[in-house]
């Protein structure tokens, strides 16, 4: 009998984590998820509440995992969390607690637009964190997503919302581009990940198939609504993000659309048996 997969996923209350315990669960993966708070957890997934992953309350639960998949992450910071403790530091704990607890491999989330060369403070803590994961020794795959959409995804709900609201704001031209990709199909690729050697030790853009202007999106997201569009200025918009903390855009959300980066759909797709759907068939 073929031995079971056993999967550790952290931050298990997240958009993603949410779908892919789902997805897991439905392929009857043993599932060990970690989370800060409550969450309703699937048959043969052991639900783990942990304020700040500290081993004690883990190690038990998560040895000799066949992989652990971190999904823990910030796109915004706080006085009271910033991305070194976060996106680097507490990636540097998971991953010495998997060297520990004798898991085989690390799946990581880090961001399009990530490299050694980058002046991005959100993206350096990323960089960080790939090296503690590239440098440990266990095997890994690493993945850089754009924007991932499906129901509740954030830049849907910010731009639901918008709608709501009769106008849909676009911060400078609208000529820079994004890559959806949709997480039906992230959570396939996750699978794959740990179960498929080929992914082993690797850096992949999560990217999609389409490669289309921020403007153009929006035109499409809210086709058969009557909401308006309106571009504002960059100075504008940044400065609503820098005093304001709670506006449509962060400084980082700002940074990462304007950074318009292109990610290398081919190479994922070449790797994957999954027949990448557009994201753009669904609006
Ligand atoms: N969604 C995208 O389009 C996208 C794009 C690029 C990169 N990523 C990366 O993919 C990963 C998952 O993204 P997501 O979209 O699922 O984000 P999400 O919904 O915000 O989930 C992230 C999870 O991180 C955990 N977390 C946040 N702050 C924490 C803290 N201070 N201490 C401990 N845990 C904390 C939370 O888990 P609990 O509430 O369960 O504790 C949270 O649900 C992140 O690393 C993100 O940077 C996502």
């Amino acid at each position: 009998m073929v031995k079971s997969l056993k999967v550790v996923v952290t931050g298990a209350s997240g958009f993603i984590a949410k779908n892919l315990r789902k997805y897991l669960s439905e392929k009857n993966i043993e599932l060990v998820s970690i989370s800060r708070k409550d969450f309703k957890n699937f048959n043969s997934e052991t639900k783990i509440i942990s304020k700040n992953y500290k081993e004690n309350n883990l190690f038990k639960k998560i040895q000799n995992s066949d992989a652990l998949i971190h999904l823990v992450g910030i796109g915004k910071q706080s006085v009271n969390t910033d991305y070194d403790m976060i996106n680097t530091d507490l990636t540097r704990h998971i991953v010495n607690l998997s060297k520990k607890a004798n898991i085989k491999k690390i799946i990581f989330l880090s961001g399009l637009g990530v490299s050694a060369n980058t002046s991005l403070g959100y993206f350096i803590s990323k960089y960080n964190a790939e090296k503690q994961i590239i440098d440990s020794g266990l095997d890994y795959t690493i993945f850089r997503p754009s924007y991932i959409v499906g129901k509740d995804d954030l830049l849907s709900k910010n731009l639901k919302k918008q709608i709501k609201s009769g106008e849909i704001i676009i911060p400078g031209s609208g000529t820079y581009s994004i890559q959806p990709i949709h997480i039906s199909d992230v959570v396939k690729v996750l699978f794959e990940s740990v179960s498929e050697l080929r992914f082993n030790n690797k850096i992949f853009d999560l990217v999609g198939p389409d490669y289309i202007t921020y403007e153009n999106y929006v035109k499409l997201f809210s086709k058969g609504t009557k909401t308006r569009i309106k571009k504002i200025n960059l100075e504008e918009a940044y400065h609503n993000a820098i005093v304001n903390s709670k506006s449509s855009f962060g400084i980082d959300d700002l940074n990462i659309l304007i950074g318009n980066f292109k990610g290398n759909h081919k190479k994922l797709s070449q790797i994957s048996k999954i027949n990448f759907q557009s994201v753009l068939s669904f609006l």
